[in-house]
């Protein structure tokens, strides 16, 4: 092995900059060059990319976001969008990549090997959608900055004696709202796996403020059914009485520019550098994650093919909880 290359897709997540310096110092470290992809697959059809030494990615582990970019890219989706990217490959003699990303980057990844280039992929979405990591790189540090906002939301919803509905991200998956609202002591959590019914919601908010509490906080997933605006629009149209009156919140992207947690810090590293550990070995075709503590390899294929449940005994927690 000569030389490898290294990129970031999809999403950013905080943390994909100490998977890029750890792949990079470690393929290093064992005698390899390695080269950067700026932009994700984009950059790779489009030859944009850098050979990254040590000190190329010094000063970067605190830093959220992704020094080499990342993007979106539909034409990766292609056949002949792939065929062009493993020509670049193989122009600048690249033997092994490394896709640092989620469930779309890993299944680019999976294409890509399924046309015999070797692929290993690193867990990395603040989603935590991905079968194969029990939790990937950036859902710490968009968690906990999903709670600050709901910890600073409930001091001015209690002054005011307000409701507010709180849209955290996740695409169509509930585990950064079901976690920030346990965590963030929500009186509801809604999410795209248990249907909501808007009408019980309603007579959540009603009977917390008829108990007399001076706030009620909703974290509601923006892949929900009804999505926060959804909610409050329905609420308005059906004349429901809240008791509360109602505001509405909506976090975005301030949840992925985060600077990484040290949680992230070291998940990141640890899957960096196992990626590079296993390419050293010959193993292909594989995502990097975190099953039960221990760092694991799971085929891309099972990858692509499965779906991660959310752990019904936290569903069942966040209900119990929430009076
Ligand atoms: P994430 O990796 O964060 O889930 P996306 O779903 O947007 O992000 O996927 C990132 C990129 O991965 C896409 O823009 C596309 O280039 C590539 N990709 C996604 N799905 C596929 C697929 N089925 N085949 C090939 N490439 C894909
Ligand atoms: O996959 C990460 C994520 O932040 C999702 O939570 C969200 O739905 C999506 O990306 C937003 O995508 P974009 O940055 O393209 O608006």
């Amino acid at each position: 092995m000569n030389r490898i290359a290294v990129l970031t897709s999809g999403g950013d997540a905080p943390g994909m900059n100490a998977a890029i310096r750890s792949v990079v110092r470690m393929g290093v470290d064992m005698g390899w060059q390695v080269m950067g992809i700026n932009h994700g697959y984009t950059g790779l059809i489009a030859d944009n990319m850098m050979p990254l030494g040590i000190r190329d990615v010094s000063g970067i582990l605190q830093q959220g976001g992704t020094m080499l970019g990342t993007a979106r890219c539909p034409e990766f989706k292609t056949e002949d969008g792939r065929r062009h990217a493993l020509r670049v490959l193989n122009e600048h003699e690249i033997e092994a990549v490394v896709v640092i990303g989620g469930n779309g980057s890993q299944a680019g990844a999976h294409a890509l090997s399924q046309l015999g280039f070797p692929v290993v992929g690193v867990a990395s979405t603040i989603d935590n959608d991905l079968y194969g990591s029990d939790i990937t790189i950036g859902v710490d540090t968009a968690l906990n900055i999903a709670l600050e906002a709901i910890d600073r939301l409930k001091v001015t919803a209690s002054s005011h004696e307000r409701a507010f509905l709180i849209e955290v991200m996740g695409r169509g998956y509930g585990y950064l709202a079901l976690m920030a609202g346990i965590a963030g002591g929500a009186e509801a959590i809604i999410i795209p796996e248990v249907e909501t019914d808007p009408e019980v919601v309603a007579a959540e908010l009603r009977n917390a403020y008829e108990r007399g509490k001076n706030h009620a906080l909703v974290v509601v997933a923006e892949g929900a059914h009804y999505n926060a605006a959804g909610l409050a629009h329905y609420f308005q149209e059906h004349h429901e009485r809240l008791g509360f009156d109602l505001r509405v919140t909506t976090l975005g992207h301030v949840q992925r520019g985060g600077i990484p947690s040290a949680y992230d810090r070291l998940l990141a590293t640890r899957l960096g550098a196992d990626a590079i550990e296993r390419i050293a070995h010959g193993e292909y075709g594989i995502l990097v994650g975190l099953i039960k503590g221990e760092i694991t390899a799971t085929p891309l294929a099972k990858v692509i093919a499965s779906q991660k449940p959310l752990d019904p005994r936290l569903l069942e927690l966040a209900r119990v909880l929430a009076k």
